[in-house]
């Protein structure tokens, strides 16, 4: 029985994870509260909140998992991509218990994981599949060859997906992080009600910032226009009142846009490759107009598709554990002079 503790630090969310043979028995998370008043994560906010959280997080996810440390045959944790602050809490930490216990230790990729999220639960994809993975910092198409072998066969050139709903979200002046307000919102609100221009971009890479600044424009003209009017005389309360009015139908406008975007460029990706086991993963993969509207399109192209659970989606350790167990089966450890990387391909 390998047993595996992992501990995700990359952003701001505390988490630490056991896992036993690919099951998993605990997966704790802390949401660090502190960066709502920012309207964004601080970074060294999130180093310290990581340093006060992660003995108490380690600790419950021991307790949960029944599991006594001197149990552990391996300690992982995220090394790149994230904030290099808060990275090295989690690599320092992970070494030393690593050095302490005498164990190995597995450096894991935290986009790899998101992928192999899809892998917790018992209903699995067969290899090879297609994951699209979109987070606050990633959107990519992902194939997957093995648990260890992935390739990125599409990415954004600019932003981010889940950026974008951050960003709109902070335009309307919802608090941050915006992206699940916007899902609420849009339940209650017609997708149809504006439109945004569809970006041209070739292969199957995504692009979002000229999407992010008609969004702008187009709150900025109180819905008349989504281009940049140079003397645009909508005064700020008309603007606010048009916001006011109109909340659910621009959330779920926005979402919708955003979303056929994704759901275009993995259909592409599906005729393409000619694979219809599909995955999504990462934070935006917990929007429930993602997840309806992904399974009804796997419905029409006959995809087998999966989602992992909510708690599988957003930052969490279970998704390192996972990922962590398959490189131990694969004898991919790391060296405890391994260093965290703010940004790094697989
Ligand atoms: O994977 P994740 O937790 O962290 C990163 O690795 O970035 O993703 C966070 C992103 C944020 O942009 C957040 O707004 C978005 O996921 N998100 C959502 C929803 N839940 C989280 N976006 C849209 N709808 C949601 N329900
Ligand atoms: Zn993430």
């Amino acid at each position: 029985m390998i047993k595996i503790l992992a501990i995700e630090s990359s952003c701001d969310e505390t988490s630490a994870s056991v896992c036993s043979e690919g099951n998993i028995l605990s997966n704790i998370i802390a949401t660090q509260e502190i960066h709502k008043k920012y309207g964004g994560v601080v970074p060294e906010l999130a180093s310290r909140a990581h340093m006060q959280k992660i003995v108490p997080v380690v600790q419950e996810a021991l307790s949960v998992a029944e599991t006594a440390l001197s149990e552990i045959d391996a300690i992982a944790f995220t090394k790149t991509p994230g904030l290099i602050g808060a990275l090295l809490v989690g690599a320092e930490f992970a070494k030393s218990l690593s050095l302490a216990l005498d164990v190995p230790l597995i450096g894991v990729h935290h986009m790899q994981a998101h992928v192999l999220a899809n892998l917790i639960e018992d209903s699995k994809p067969a290899f090879p599949f297609l994951c699209l993975t979109v987070s606050g910092g990633h959107t990519q198409i992902v194939l997957c060859h093995s648990p260890t072998k992935l390739e990125v066969i599409g990415t954004t050139i600019d932003d981010a997906v889940g950026e974008a709903f951050d960003k709109t979200a902070k335009m309307i002046g919802l608090p941050y992080p915006g992206g699940p307000l916007i899902d609420k919102y849009a339940k209650n609100g017609n997708p149809f009600a504006y439109k945004f221009p569809e970006p041209k971009i070739d292969a199957l890479d995504f692009s979002f910032s000229g999407i992010k600044t008609a969004i702008l424009y187009f709150l900025q003209n109180a819905g008349k226009s989504t281009v940049y009017k140079e003397n645009s005389n909508v005064s700020d309360e008309e603007k606010q009142n048009f916001i006011d009015k109109n909340l659910n139908d621009i959330c779920a406008s926005v979402q919708h846009s955003l979303i056929k975007i994704l759901l275009k460029k993995l259909l592409k990706a599906s005729e393409q490759t000619g694979i219809k086991e599909i995955c999504i993963a990462g934070g935006v993969s917990a929007n429930s107009y993602l997840r309806s509207e992904f399974k009804k399109l796997g419905e029409t192209q006959g995809w087998r598709t999966f989602i992992p659970a909510f708690q599988y989606c957003t930052d969490n350790a279970a998704m390192i554990a996972i990922t962590a167990y398959y490189k131990f089966l694969n004898n991919e450890f790391s060296l405890l002079s391994e260093v965290p990387a703010a940004r790094s391909d697989w």
